[in-house]
């Protein structure tokens, strides 16, 4: 049957842009948030994680070798170091230059202009990054997100029970792979704090986005990186899609 307009399985999908707009510009850097931006994304996913002194930064893996021309590892370096290293240059001449964003300097240009799914990758390695997190929400006053939509998730589940705690009328979403996550047990407990089910597509199905639904969460689904893969994601009613292509997300008229 037709469901209410507010039961919140029958609204708009979100159009999520997986590191920023990545499949066209380098991941989590401005050009790529940007890009999102001008491709009417939804939201920006990011990945945020912390320097040596301190400065919380947004770069997905755990060493800064891959995307940037420096090395070592993203907790061993201070911001200073970080921002001298170019961030764009390994996708293309055409974005050299561009730099390891700050949380801060994200928050800043986008707050009200697109939604923001936070990551918080690995904060396993950044003791107190969620109290961190807390504050620079709580200060722009984006911890009450009333028409800010603000996301915070992780792989990790016990910091997200501290985000939970810490900001209470903030979503959480859990990300997972892994198909024993999926159960109705697992959901079941998932739901007592967290608002969103984000596992990778592999795993998605109709049953399971109907037992999400019954949790009471809503279901995320990533990376899309072909545009079949994002029909299928449409087919199965997801709530959201992460993609590395937001054009991709076409849903049927
Ligand atoms: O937002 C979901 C997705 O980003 C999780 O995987 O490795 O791209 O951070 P990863
Ligand atoms: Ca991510």
């Amino acid at each position: 049957f037709a469901k209410g307009p507010d039961d919140g399985h029958s609204k708009k999908i979100a159009n999520i842009a997986h590191r920023g707009a990545s499949g066209y510009a380098p991941e989590n850097t401005i050009a790529a948030f940007d890009k999102a931006f001008q491709m009417k994304a939804d939201y920006i996913e990011i990945d945020v994680q912390r320097s040596k002194d301190g400065e919380l930064v947004v770069i997905h893996d755990t060493t800064v070798d891959r995307t940037t021309d420096g090395t070592g590892n993203v907790k061993d370096l201070s911001f200073a170091e970080m921002n001298q290293l170019d961030a764009g240059s390994w996708m293309g001449e055409q974005f050299s230059g561009e730099k390891i964003p700050t949380f801060d300097e994200v928050l800043d240009r986008y707050r009200g202009k697109i939604g923001i799914l936070i990551e918080l990758k690995s904060p396993e390695l950044y003791p107190g990054i969620e109290e961190q997190v807390t504050q620079k929400l709580k200060k722009r006053n984006m911890d009450k997100p009333k028409n800010e939509k603000i996301i915070v998730q992780s792989f990790n589940f016990e910091s997200m029970k501290k985000i939970d705690k810490m900001l209470p009328r903030v979503p959480i979403g859990v990300l997972t792979s892994n198909a024993k996550d999926t159960s109705e047990a697992a959901l079941k407990e998932f739901s007592k704090y967290a608002d969103y089910f984000n596992p990778s597509y592999g795993l998605v199905n109709k049953e399971l986005v109907d037992l999400v639904h019954m949790n009471g969460m809503k279901i995320q689904s990533w990376t899309v990186r072909t545009p079949e893969a994002a029909q299928f994601l449409l087919e199965m009613k997801v709530d959201g899609i992460i993609t590395d292509y937001p054009d991709y997300v076409k849903p049927k008229k």
